[in-house]
């Protein structure tokens, strides 16, 4: 932890030199500039889904980070951030078109919900009634259901606040919306600070008991979407166990320490040095697709839980979070079929996922944190993504 304390220092420090940097200079993406930094979000068409409804991009930059969200799925288009030389990349794995994202995404920038990660054979049972869900991986549910958040388009509320700049994004999922109990009032807050932090602050409330388990799918390549294999990323994350899976990627209910193991990330290793290791469970995954359980365990406010360096470019980014686990996901189904916004083809390692979250199958895991929101109450979680150089 100590490492992660001072890479967020560090971190801020030169995202706030990167701020001054810019300082005066127009921004690529434009908008109303700020008294205390941050400009007004600009709001461009991104065109139009098969019924009608208009889907739009949202352009906002604050603290030397720019980010682009469509109101379809509440998706990160592009996060840039600089290089140790101030050269701006794109960071973030992604599509030109709306079709695309219509017709082929694996969650591109996606916020996910309503349950991040599986429900083995889309089940639970819940206050003694038994619930199915929508079954879209095999025999089981993956974030959320065919038609999960990602496939919705969000109300988006665009403001300044202080120095900060964001998007609060709408969305009700009605009740049995892909077979959830309760209808479920969902608000997401993406801020980016004077520091170039991008924050994310989940809120949703139900009026029946349900399950939630809400996240952000942002595929992380920080030498550049185009760039090619993140297996010499460097990656630390503060966990000492993970959560196996059988070959369904399902839990088996088991906390596994990783000492030992090539899920040790305990001191920062490459994301390539053990993933050829010949274990059961990277072969289940492809790689790592796996929950870490967080050493820190739930906090109210967010705690520093894992940090991503490119060599090459030297671009940091420091997760962190009030959630309990992280979906360390290593982009294995990559697979050369889909053509990315920088006009590459997009293959296996391409990228990385960091999805904070509860653990996967938690509503049939009694011994895994409860993902149960019940009337009267609010879900809220925080991540905050720190990026340096
Ligand atoms: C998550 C899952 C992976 C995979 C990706 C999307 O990270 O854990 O198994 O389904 O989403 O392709």
């Amino acid at each position: 932890m100590e490492l992660n304390r001072r890479t967020v220092i560090a971190g801020a420090a030169a995202a706030g030199i990167a701020a001054t940097t810019l300082g005066g200079t127009a921004h690529a993406t434009g908008g109303t500039a700020h008294p205390t930094g941050g400009r007004t979000p600009v709001r461009k068409p991104f065109g139009t889904l098969a019924d009608g409804t208009e889907v739009h991009s949202w352009s906002l930059s604050n603290g030397g980070t720019r980010l682009k969200v469509l109101s379809y799925g509440g998706i990160v288009q592009s996060l840039e951030i600089p290089d140790r030389h101030g050269r701006y990349e794109n960071v973030s794995l992604g599509f030109d078109d709306l079709a695309d994202y219509v017709a082929k995404s694996p969650y591109f920038g996606a916020l996910i919900g309503r349950f991040g990660n599986r429900i083995g054979k889309g089940r639970f049972t819940l206050d003694g009634t038994a619930h199915q869900i929508d079954v879209n991986d095999g025999e089981n549910t993956l974030h959320g259901g065919s038609r999960g958040f990602d496939k919705r388009v969000w109300d988006v509320e665009p403001f300044t606040k202080g120095s900060d700049v964001g998007l609060r994004l709408y969305h009700t999922s009605v009740d049995g919306e892909m077979g959830y109990p309760g209808t479920l009032r969902v608000k997401v807050t993406y801020t980016l600070t004077r520091h170039g932090d991008w924050r994310i602050d989940y809120e949703a409330t139900t009026d029946r008991a349900t399950v939630v388990n809400l996240t952000s799918h942002v595929y992380w390549n920080l030498a550049g979407e185009d760039s090619g294999s993140i297996h010499g990323h460097q990656l630390k994350i503060a966990g000492s166990r993970y959560t196996p899976v059988d070959s369904g990627l399902i839990p088996t209910g088991e906390l596994a320490r990783v000492a030992g193991t090539p899920f040790d990330f305990r001191r920062t290793k490459t994301v390539g040095e053990d993933i050829r290791v010949a274990h059961q469970q990277l072969l289940y995954g492809q790689g790592f697709d796996h929950n870490w359980v967080l050493d820190k365990g739930i906090t109210a406010a967010p705690v520093p839980v894992a940090t991503l360096r490119d060599p090459s470019s030297g671009r940091t980014m420091t997760i962190s979070t009030t959630e309990p686990g992280l979906q360390f996901y290593s982009g294995n189904f990559l697979d050369g079929t889909l053509v990315g916004s920088g006009g590459t083809v997009y293959r296996q390692g391409d990228a990385l996922c960091l999805e904070t979250q509860h653990f996967p199958d938690s509503p049939n895991k009694p011994s895994f944190p409860s993902t149960v929101l019940r009337p009267g109450q609010t879900y809220r979680t925080t991540t905050v993504h720190s990026f340096g150089r």
